[in-house]
């Protein structure tokens, strides 16, 4: 960013913000990670019984060369931002846990803590037969802590919030066996609840330095060939839609999360619209396949999990734009990373997560 740009920043934020702002230097101790498996780095392998697991080969397979219950082939986008601020890659909650319970840690560590889990939704009903953890559990937990006084809560109100979920609960309107009572309206209204409950909850456990994104096109996930109404040739629009609809609403939310809440502030990340620009102009990104997964089995790869029995893997990950049958690639989140990070207004805003992460607020 250039000084002037981010001098216009500074003067849009003292105009329009009650928080008072100091100087630009990196200021972000840790990132405190909330959702599904676009940000699980392993919490899912910890829990016993839980079916939605990544924890076997070729998972990992082209950055940590091991399976770390990460869904996808490296690094997830919640891990390369933590790279870019200079933070080392948090650990899952639950590992953690485990590790203080059995006297390997002292106390939990200085960098953050991700809670996330894969399959899980806002809706706290989401896959709750694959014995995922909900974000309103993830929640819960991170407020045992802090009442309990394992975190300071000096290093929660400068730390980074990361949040995503509700993929999860799109994709499972859709399943064939679901009665489903609620109109699209309604259900994404209930999604919407959920995410004001979550934004008030952080808020009062300190949160300030909010960042939220939007759900990407679920539509075009190679799962969807597991659905009989979705149509395999291009996206499944109706999908696509109810996710858009989601997003716009939550970016109302997002912007007047400054004025709701005093003194937080929060960005709104659209990963709807950059997913979508890697699909439109693959070659532009180098991509030679958005459509088909690079690890899996049937049609468009997405009829069985990499790495389950009968899946095949492609020979260059690093061209295709999804991973397994719902996940991108560590390519995709690695160019997804950089648009959040220090894109234009296109891709995240009011401004991006180099602005959130490295301006000095007081709060
Ligand atoms: C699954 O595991 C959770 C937590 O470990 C436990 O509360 C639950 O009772 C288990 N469910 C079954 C069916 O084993
Ligand atoms: C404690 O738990 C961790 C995580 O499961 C494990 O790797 C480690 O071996 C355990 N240590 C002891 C002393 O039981
Ligand atoms: C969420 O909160 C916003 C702002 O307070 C409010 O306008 C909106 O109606 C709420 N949405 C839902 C679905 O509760
Ligand atoms: C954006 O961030 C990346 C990663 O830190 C860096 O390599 C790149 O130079 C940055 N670009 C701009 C325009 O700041």
């Amino acid at each position: 960013m250039t000084s002037s740009s981010m001098d216009l920043l500074f003067a849009l934020l003292l105009l329009t913000s009650p928080v008072a702002l100091v100087k630009a230097s990196p200021s972000v101790p840790a990132i405190f990670t909330f959702g599904d498996s676009i940000f699980d780095v392993g919490n899912n392998h910890f829990i016993k019984n839980c079916t939605a697991q990544a924890d076997f080969p070729p998972y990992g397979s082209s950055f940590f060369h091991r399976p770390t219950g990460r869904f996808t082939n490296g690094r997830l986008v919640n891990d390369f931002i933590s790279q870019f601020i200079g933070l080392p890659l948090q650990k899952p909650f639950l590992e953690l846990q485990i590790q203080i319970l059995n006297g390997t840690l002292k106390q939990f560590p200085s960098n953050g803590i991700n809670f996330a889990s894969g399959g899980s939704g806002l809706l706290r009903d989401t896959n709750k037969n694959m014995f995922v953890t909900p974000i309103q559990t993830q929640l819960q937990q991170f407020q045992t802590l802090v009442e309990q006084n394992q975190i300071e809560k000096s290093i929660i109100q400068e730390s980074l919030f990361l949040l995503e979920s509700g993929s999860n609960d799109i994709f499972s309107y859709f399943l064939p066996f679901k009665i489903q009572t609620l109109s699209p309206d309604d259900y994404v209204n209930a999604m919407l609840t959920e995410v004001n409950k979550t934004i008030d909850q952080i808020y009062k456990l300190g949160a300030r330095r909010i960042a939220f994104f939007s759900l990407g096109p679920v539509g075009c996930v190679p799962a969807r060939a597991l659905l009989p109404n979705a149509p395999t040739d291009k996206c499944f629009e109706e999908m696509n839609v109810m996710a858009k609809k989601y997003n716009t609403r939550l970016e109302d939310i997002v912007n007047i999360i400054p004025t709701k809440y005093p003194g937080a502030i929060a960005v709104f990340g659209a990963v709807y619209g950059i997913t979508r620009r890697f699909q439109t102009f693959p070659a532009r990104y180098g991509f030679s396949d958005v459509s088909n997964a690079c690890c899996g089995g049937g049609t468009l790869g997405g009829l069985v999990q990499c790495g389950r029995e009968g899946y095949k893997l492609c020979n260059n990950p690093n061209e295709f734009l999804f991973w397994d049958f719902y996940h991108p690639t560590e390519r995709t989140y690695h160019l997804m990373s950089k648009a959040l990070w220090n894109g234009s207004k296109n891709h995240i805003r009011p401004f991006n997560l180099m602005a959130l992460a490295t301006t000095n607020f007081t709060f």
